[in-house]
């Protein structure tokens, strides 16, 4: 079986440390960093801008998964390419013209996703699976770290899987809010293939026992 790809979300890291924090990651087995950007209008939060991720950039060389919750994806997206993202994952919900946006971001040679919330059902991003490298399904409502995971969610996931499996896409299944060990493995055993985890994994006396208890 292959192995789920574990990605932390430092939104739940400590700010003032975030080189230190990433660089435990590394050390600890994640496969990817989860970078969260919100801009305060699409979700009622702000977080990190590029500057932030082209600074971390210098410090790491795990790949960066970059979540972007902001109302404008097709302004920004190129500055979090330039500051060295491997991935950038948009909203299906945003009014953006997103073939386009997909098209743009496959052009300059990195990944891309698009990212679903909860009242969003997956026949709303169907059309979008073939062109995409990764379907990121949110189980809880995006803006903030620590919150529940809502199980009404895992339908979405095995549907998602069926229709990548049947059609043969290439696109990974990402699973977003209150992941830990047991919400994780309903996640794996629905057809995840990446689990993103924040809080479970910087709150943890012991971050390397809770990456490891996300895929065992
Ligand atoms: C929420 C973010 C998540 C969040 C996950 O809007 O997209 O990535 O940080 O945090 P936990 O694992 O604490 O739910
Ligand atoms: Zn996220």
């Amino acid at each position: 079986m292959k192995k789920t790809i574990i990605a932390p979300s430092i939104l739940s890291a400590n700010f003032s440390n975030l080189e230190r924090d990433v660089k435990m990651l590394e050390s600890i087995g994640a496969d990817w960093v989860h970078i969260d950007v919100m801009d305060g209008h699409f979700v009622p939060n702000i977080t990190i801008g590029a500057g932030v991720v082209k600074a971390l950039r210098k410090t790491t060389k795990l790949f960066f998964d970059v979540h972007l919750m902001i109302a404008n994806p097709e302004k920004y997206w190129l500055d979090f390419k330039k500051a060295g993202t491997g991935l950038i994952v948009f909203h299906q919900e945003v009014l953006t013209d997103k073939k386009k946006l997909i098209k743009d971001i496959k052009d300059s040679g990195i990944k891309v996703g698009v990212s679903i919330k909860p009242k969003t059902s997956i026949e709303e991003v169907e059309n979008l699976l073939p062109y995409v490298d990764l379907v990121l399904v949110m189980t809880v409502e995006p803006g903030f770290g620590g919150q529940f995971f809502m199980e009404d969610m895992v339908p979405k996931i095995k549907g998602l899987r069926k229709i990548i499996n049947e059609k043969k896409y290439n696109c990974l299944i990402e699973v977003d809010g209150g992941i830990n060990a047991q919400t994780g493995k309903i996640c794996i055993d629905a057809g995840a293939d990446a689990l993103v985890s924040g809080s479970y994994i910087f709150s943890a006396k012991n971050p390397a026992e809770a990456i490891k208890s996300l895929f065992i």
